[in-house]
């Protein structure tokens, strides 16, 4: 394949997803493309199957329908552990996974998937905490450490994989607005000076509005709207199917279902 042609091809291609628990189609006929080094913002409302749809891209579910194209190779029944390899990640729960480990720790482990070489691990570890401003933190464990701190440390974690696409479930949640800041800060970079290419799912508007490429609108496990920030805000399907038909968006920015 041509350099040309690889560039072109899409980061992510999902094509007719479809995933249901008994009876409850969580996600159906799910498409979207995501192009390499792009942002992508995943909205819908508590329920639509954002989780769902990042769970089965990552290959913790199993689709009953489609196909899932990473960097032009089907991944649909590839392991966790080969879409990990592939460049596929997302913010690992290390509060649940790496209790017994310090911040340095959590991030070798990761960088395992890249290196075999302890010292290699560590460099890659210790490189990114101290970009991400964790280096005084490293021989933590995360009990130890602040809200805040612990989402950097799974950040961490997951850079430590070396993703080249990154999937982030409501990363912002519960963080000050000098916190969500500084995420948008350390995002850019990620997107921009090493070409991660990233899926946000957020609940709090302005991060998504303010930093995706396009959005991607998710309604009772369907998508209902795809398109440019400016194109979603004003679509009269996301206004009146996701918003309701007296929707408001509080002060926090964020959507809220009338009543
Ligand atoms: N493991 C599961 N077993 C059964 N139902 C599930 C499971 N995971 C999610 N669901 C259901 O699928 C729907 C979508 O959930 P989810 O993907 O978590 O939505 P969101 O992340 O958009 O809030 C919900 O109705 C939820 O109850
Ligand atoms: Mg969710």
């Amino acid at each position: 394949m041509s350099i040309n042609m690889a560039k072109s091809q899409p980061m992510l291609e999902v094509v007719g997803l479809g995933k249901t628990f008994g009876g409850l189609a969580a996600n159906a006929d799910v498409s979207f493309s995501v192009a390499r080094g792009s942002i992508s913002g995943l909205i819908g409302p508590n329920g639509a199957g954002k989780s769902t749809l990042f769970k089965t891209i990552l290959g913790v579910h199993r689709p009953d329908t489609g196909r899932i194209m990473l960097d032009g190779q089907d991944i649909t029944q590839a392991s966790q552990q080969s879409r990990c390899r592939s460049g596929l990640c997302c913010t690992f729960q290390i509060s649940e996974s790496f209790t017994e480990m310090d911040v340095r720790e959590s991030a070798m482990v990761a960088a395992y998937c890249r290196t075999s070489r302890r010292s290699e691990a560590r460099s890659i570890a210790d490189a990114i905490l101290t970009d991400l401003g964790l280096a005084a933190r490293a021989g933590r464990r995360n009990s130890e450490l602040n809200a805040f701190e612990r989402k950097k440390a799974e950040l961490a974690t997951a850079l430590a994989t070396r993703p080249k696409l990154l999937l982030l479930d409501e990363l912002f949640a519960g963080c000050s607005l000098g916190e969500i800041s500084e995420l948008i800060d350390i995002l850019g970079r990620l997107n921009q000076r090493d070409g991660i290419t990233l899926i946000i799912v957020e609940h709090v508007l302005h991060v998504i509005m303010s930093m995706s490429d396009q959005v991607i609108v998710l309604e009772s496990g369907r998508i209902i709207e795809t398109g440019t920030p400016e194109q979603v805000s004003t679509s009269p399907a996301v206004l009146k199917a996701y918003l309701g038909e007296d929707y408001n968006v509080d002060e926090h920015q964020q959507f809220r279902r009338p009543g």
